[in-house]
């Protein structure tokens, strides 16, 4: 395999690779973006042509192709290999024996591949001739590898067991282990396993880098039967994590950081009608649920996720499950409203691409969305605020963004008429979703934004290495909830150039212990721009109020002294302080 690590290295420049998901900028004889791993203003994140990598000064991430597209794709090493060998029209050759054999894992995708080959070549008449019906093109059928699981018992396991792409032959546990056999009841006639997907339409489903993973079936015409599920999905296995999978993701991932937005649907035909209409971007969760880690997922490519699911309750409820599994995970959420009984499939076969264009478009931010539909079934205005109470107030709560919270505060207080500080108290009360990771956030009360009550903050960190213990921990994240470019250098402004001198010198092990002993420190959603804020404030308070008592006691001796000049330029220094703390105090 290294000799397709160094032909795609050959081929292909760090500046193609990464310019295909953030926009570069010349900066001297490097290329410079806003990074793609945190949120900044001013842009950090460095490309070298010369030596192939790049580097975020910001976040302090850095490596080559491949482990950009490691880091942006959330893939493995072989799967980023994969994406990058695709693009580079490389193909992926395994080195001869040694330690670059095959694995556990490669056989498994190449099983999944081999019966994808097999169910596509497979494709009846019959089953075109319903995609058809449908409104699916021959091209859709053949991009998205659609095929044919046919009637027998084990044609896909016998397929198989007689041959694998590379030779060897594929084993029964490893037919189970990629989900595609089960434990025949027919044990007795000499068959130990038999095919999983039988008379149904197969779509195959892969990972981001285009790797199947898993398929689900449909039933059609005759062979559907009342006792079988329409749809048959694969079971979770080693490499079809659903919690992780979407329809459609790989062959959308480029679309939506074009259109810089996601769209989700339900079911796997509407994906394809969606992709057919030149919506490339949708998405589909295909019979599992949406959750924080898909919507991580879809960070990658876009902070932005429109959901188009039914308008029948069941959709709204669904719809509002993924929504709040969405913005837990810190997207913006849309809502796309279908006509009534009618999904993107349906819609686009009825009315035509332009009525589902339209309806992307209109789509409506989640909670303009949820209070309209409340407004619009109002029972009065105690009803109108005892369901935003309970309805609408959760979806805030789930909201990583605190900004973004704070807009939506102002907004609910408008449309309920009340004021915003009731409309906070309200949120206040709530039960904490868990954070992202499934730990549940304790019930004490996030850490308050009042450092000034005492002098000592919490466990016993200074102020001065609380707020730099914040920003060591949000420069170590991908994604830092504050811009630390400017609370660097705002808080070199308030502690002073010496102090943060010093601040930085601290041994490393120290600096590990002080942004481990914040980050446990912070509940999620405490509000860090506040915090820092207030942190900084009374920094830079306290060492006016030293620099004043220094050129007080310099007055002092200067007047003695009769130094008049020297006095004089003290008193102006004094003053000057003076009106500075107090500028610092009004602010609090
Ligand atoms: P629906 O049952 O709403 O699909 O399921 P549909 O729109 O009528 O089906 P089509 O469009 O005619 O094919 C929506 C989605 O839920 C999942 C499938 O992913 C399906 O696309 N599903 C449905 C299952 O996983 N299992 C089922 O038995 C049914
Ligand atoms: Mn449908």
């Amino acid at each position: 395999m290294s000799d397709t690590v160094q032909q795609v290295k050959d081929k292909l420049s760090i500046v193609d690779v990464v310019s295909q998901y953030v926009k570069l900028e010349r900066s001297g004889s490097s290329l410079r973006a806003r990074c793609p791993f945190h949120a900044e203003k001013t842009p950090s994140f460095f490309v070298s042509p010369e030596r192939g990598t790049y580097h975020c000064f910001g976040c302090d991430t850095g490596g080559d192709i491949f482990s950009f597209v490691q880091a942006i794709e959330g893939l493995d090493f072989k799967g980023a290999l994969k994406v990058l060998a695709d693009k580079a029209g490389v193909e992926v050759v395994y080195g001869r024996g040694g330690k670059e054999k095959k694995d556990e894992r490669d056989r498994l995708f190449e099983l999944l591949e081999v019966a994808t080959i097999y169910y596509s070549s497979h494709l009846t008449e019959e089953a075109k001739k319903y995609l058809k019906e449908r409104g699916m093109s021959a091209q859709t059928i053949s991009a998205f590898r659609l095929g044919w699981a046919g009637n027998e018992w084990s044609e896909l396991t016998d397929h198989l067991k007689a041959k694998s792409a590379s030779g060897g032959k594929f084993t029964e546990k490893e037919i189970l282990e990629a989900g595609l056999g089960k434990k025949s009841e027919r044990a007795s006639a000499g068959w130990r396993i038999s095919d999983k997907f039988r008379n149904r339409i197969v779509f195959p489903i892969a990972d981001s880098a285009g790797r199947v993973v898993g398929f689900s079936g449909r039933t059609f015409g005759e062979h559907a039967s009342p006792e079988a599920p329409k749809y048959l999905n694969s079971p979770e296995t080693p490499l079809f994590r659903k919690s992780r999978i979407l329809y459609g993701f790989d062959r959308a991932k480029g679309a939506m950081r074009k259109h810089n937005f996601a769209v989700l649907v339900e079911g796997q035909m509407d994906l394809l009608a969606s992709h057919q209409a030149g919506w490339t971007n949708t998405l589909a969760v295909s019979g599992t649920a949406f959750t924080p880690e898909h919507a991580t997922l879809i960070r990658r490519m876009t902070d932005n996720l429109v959901i188009a699911l039914d308008a029948d309750p069941a959709g709204i409820k669904a719809a509002g499950r993924a929504a709040r599994a969405a913005l837990q995970g810190g997207l913006n959420v849309k809502v796309a409203q279908l006509p009534n009984e009618c999904d993107p499939a349906d819609l686009i076969e009825k009315e035509g691409k332009e009525a589902w264009s339209r309806c992307i478009r209109d789509a409506k931010d989640i909670i303009t969305f949820l209070l309209d539909v409340l407004e619009e079934h109002s029972k009065g205005p105690d009803w109108f605020r005892r369901s935003v109470e309970s309805v609408v107030l959760p979806y805030l709560s789930d909201m990583r963004s605190p900004i973004a919270r704070e807009q939506y505060v102002r907004e609910i207080a408008e449309r309920l008429g009340v004021s915003e500080s009731a409309v906070a108290d309200a949120l206040a009360q709530l039960p904490r979703v868990p954070a992202q990771g499934g730990e549940a956030r304790s019930d004490t009360p996030a850490m308050s934004a009042t450092p000034e009550k005492s002098d000592v903050s919490p466990r016993g960190l200074g102020r001065l290495k609380q707020a730099y213990g914040i920003l060591l921990w949000q420069l170590s994240l991908p994604k830092p909830q504050i811009d630390t470019t400017r609370y660097l250098s705002e808080m070199e402004e308030a502690a002073g150039e010496e102090t943060f001198k010093n601040l930085k010198k601290l041994p490393e092990e120290e600096q590990e212990a002080l942004r481990f002993s914040v980050e446990s420190l912070y509940a999620e959603d405490v509000n860090l721009e506040r915090e820092m804020q207030a942190l900084l404030r009374v920094i830079h308070r306290q060492r006016l109020m030293e620099e004043l008592d220094i050129a007080t006691m310099a007055l002092k001796q200067a007047e003695k002294s009769a130094k008049e000049k020297e006095a004089e330029r003290l008193l102006a220094v004094c003053k000057m302080l003076t009106t500075r703390i107090a500028q610092l105090h009004e602010k609090v």
